[in-house]
């Protein structure tokens, strides 16, 4: 059994490699699930048995609560740049110089710039010991719990023979397509979007619970060592790589590449400019490094970087063109964007007509109008941006924010202290359409598990679900007549939409997806009113009376339910039979004369029996006689016997007025 255990392992470190390392998988992803399911229950019986080299131990337990900081043992050195082939050419002409060797026999390998970080990772006899950013190049920071969910990263060096120590040093980043995949859930999610790769692996690397790590696409790609103390031997900086792939690190391959002279520079540079929007990660430019290791040694370095190295840095996408209109796009969320719609012009390997400008004050910045000259700027897969204005336009036209969206018409509104403008039109707008319902039916409000996110957005897309009064309205043929779904699962859908009509209030209010109010405000609120028609005739001196509903939610409040689109949306809801019990009297609350006695004499102008059931809804108990423990008496005209003993016995008396104050006070005025 323990056999079967470390052959598992095996397995699986082997399709970690050849599908991280080798790009080349040859089992499907579920087989994979599969044999990993079985390595976690076979540690789940057999604790004892994990090893630190173990798939399972790629994500630790606990997220950390601090960054320990790490001391290179060997410095870790930035590169000098170059812009030009000219100035790539002065860099080794200046080597050989020093060298006093002709510069056309230098020995020159080739390197894309990967742009992601630096990271140092350290072997102790062939196990996965720490890892650490660069930090200043003396001092890093260790991120061990992130870079061991890299499945890139080999937990255990495969070799018989490892070194003693061995630190690897080389670039983490997010391929594109997992950047722009994180991004649109981000979107969707209203989570945190990334400028481009690098920061998107940066920010992952800067996290300190490793589960966020292990839920994205990092990869690592070594591009030399730092401390190492083993027996092999190495001449050239392309034997160090050679020696890093056979340990079961990744090549910097496809395109590196040995040059031959001067000459190959120019080929080189052309083709890894033409490469470059095809490759699956970003590069920033190219690395050319002196190969030969005592050549290398005899240079050595200036301030922070080598004297054997460059880096032939791409120069930023620019292009010049006009701005001849702007949109504005309804996002899934009500936000209104500014697009640019552009003279299309060709900018790094692609012709580019439009251009986000992002929010109003980004315009403001830019000093924008419709009908200048603007600059373009493009990074790889990254949207490209207007990074300028080159020339005012002859003719310009200011560009102003909508005062209605341009989808539904409903009115547009920007939030005090934000830049975002949105549109109020609500659950009624069509832009926002298959994310009110996804948000709708999502697992904290409504939790309709069987109608997820996918099947949302084809329904919404075939126009079967509008808003999520609609919902309500499927019938099996809607879901049963798409693509991979059946009866089976359109029964599935249907039964979980039943199975969620009885719900709460405040989920309930939560689920209406209201600008700003999430799940603790609606809670809040519910307990507030304790109904749905107090909520909706609640105005906003009334809401901002809820704990912890500030002016900008109390009026979100009103205008959504002062909608009356929203409100038909609701009730169509209500009367499909959703439903909610009213929220449970707050006893503390409710009760304020808890633990009283009161007596009623005299005539009120209420009927006795109303005045009997206010004082009982609010805890008190009546009674007939006046005595000691009677807390108070209430007293109506020509109060008698009864008035006179309770002044007897000094017992409280109050007035039909004082009375009705204090009902007042604790009650809502049906009460009298
Ligand atoms: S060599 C002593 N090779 O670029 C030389 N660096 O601008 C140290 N980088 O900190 C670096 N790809 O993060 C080298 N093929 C490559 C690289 C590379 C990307 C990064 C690295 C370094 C930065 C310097």
């Amino acid at each position: 059994m323990k056999h079967a255990y470390t052959q598992l392992i095996a397995t699986l470190r082997h399709w970690d490699y050849e599908y991280y390392v080798l790009d080349n998988p040859s089992v499907s992803d579920s087989h994979y699930d599969a044999a990993f399911r079985e390595l976690l229950a076979i540690e789940a019986a057999h604790p004892d048995w994990v090893t630190p080299d173990s798939p399972s131990q790629r994500v630790g337990a606990e997220p950390i609560s601090e960054f320990n900081k790490i001391e290179h043992r060997v410095k870790m050195l930035s590169l000098a740049n170059a812009f030009s082939l000219e100035e790539t050419y002065q860099f080794f002409e200046k080597a050989a110089k020093d060298l006093d060797i002709a510069t056309d026999t230098l020995p020159i390998f080739s390197e894309p710039k990967l742009d992601g970080l630096a990271i140092s990772i350290h072997y102790d006899n062939g196990l996965f010991s720490y890892a650490a950013t660069r930090g200043d190049g003396q001092t890093g920071e260790d991120v061990s719990h992130n870079i061991k969910t890299i499945k890139s990263v080999p937990l255990q060096l495969a070799t018989d023979n490892p070194p003693a120590t061995l630190e690897v040093r080389g670039e983490v980043f997010m391929p594109k397509a997992a950047f722009a995949k994180l991004n649109s859930m981000a979107v969707e999610t209203n989570g945190k979007t990334f400028v481009n790769p690098r920061n998107a692996a940066a920010g992952t690397i800067r996290q300190m619970d490793p589960k966020i790590a292990a839920g994205r696409d990092l990869r690592f790609i070594p591009y030399g060592i730092g401390d190492y103390q083993g027996d092999a031997e190495f001449m050239a900086h392309s034997q160090i790589l050679d020696y890093l792939a056979r340990l079961g690190f990744r090549k910097n391959a496809p395109c590196d590449s040995f040059l031959g002279s001067f000459a190959e520079f120019t080929r080189n540079y052309a083709l890894m400019e033409q490469v470059r929007e095809r490759l699956p990660m970003e590069i920033d430019g190219i690395v050319y490094k002196i190969d030969t290791l005592a050549l290398q040694n005899t240079l050595g370095f200036i301030a922070r970087s080598p004297k054997w190295a460059v880096a032939r840095k791409f120069p930023a996408q620019l292009a010049l063109t006009q701005l001849l209109e702007v949109d504005f796009q309804v996002g899934r969320t009500g936000v209104l964007t500014p697009v640019a719609r552009l003279e299309p012009v060709f900018v790094g390997g692609v012709t580019v007509s439009n251009a986000t400008l992002h929010n109003m004050d980004e315009i403001e910045r830019l000093g924008l109008c419709i009908g200048d000259s603007v600059e373009i700027q493009r990074a790889g897969d990254v949207i490209p941006k207007i990074s300028k204005v080159a020339n005012i336009g002859a003719q310009r036209t200011a560009i102003i924010m909508p005062s209605v969206c341009p989808v539904c018409g409903a009115a547009v509104e920007r939030t005090v202290g934000q830049a975002a403008y949105r549109c109020t039109g609500g659950l009624s707008c069509a832009a926002q359409g298959a994310e009110r319902i996804r948000h709708y039916a999502s697992r904290k409000c409504m939790n309709i598990i069987n109608l997820g996110t996918k099947l949302i957005e084809v329904l919404y897309s075939k126009g079967i679900l509008h808003t999520i009064a609609d919902i309500y309205t499927l019938k099996a043929s809607d879901i049963a007549d798409l693509d991979g779904q059946g009866e089976k699962s359109a029964q599935n859908v249907l039964d979980s939409i039943k199975a969620t009509k009885n719900t709460q209030l405040g989920t309930f209010i939560a689920a209406l997806g209201i600008h700003e109010i999430g799940e603790e405000s609606a809670k809040a609120i519910a307990k507030q009113f304790k109904n749905y028609p107090a909520l909706i005739s609640a105005t906003y001196e009334d809401l901002l009376q809820v704990p912890d509903i500030g002016p900008v939610m109390a009026k979100n409040i009103v205008d959504f339910f002062a909608d009356a689109k929203n409100q038909a949306i609701v009730q169509a809801i209500i009367d499909a039979g959703v439903n909610w019990p009213d929220v449970a009297a707050d006893p503390a609350q409710a009760q304020p004369l808890a633990g009283q006695t009161w007596v009623i004499t005299g005539t009120l102008s209420m009927p006795r029996d109303q005045a009997k059931a206010a004082l009982e809804g609010l805890g008190a108990k009546v009674s007939g006689s006046v005595s000691k423990k009677t807390t108070a008496v209430l007293a109506g005209a020509e109060a008698g016997s009864k008035l006179a003993k309770a002044q007897e016995l000094g017992v409280k008396v109050v007035a039909e007025e004082e009375f009705k104050k204090l009902l007042a006070n604790y009650t809502s005025a049906e009460l009298l």
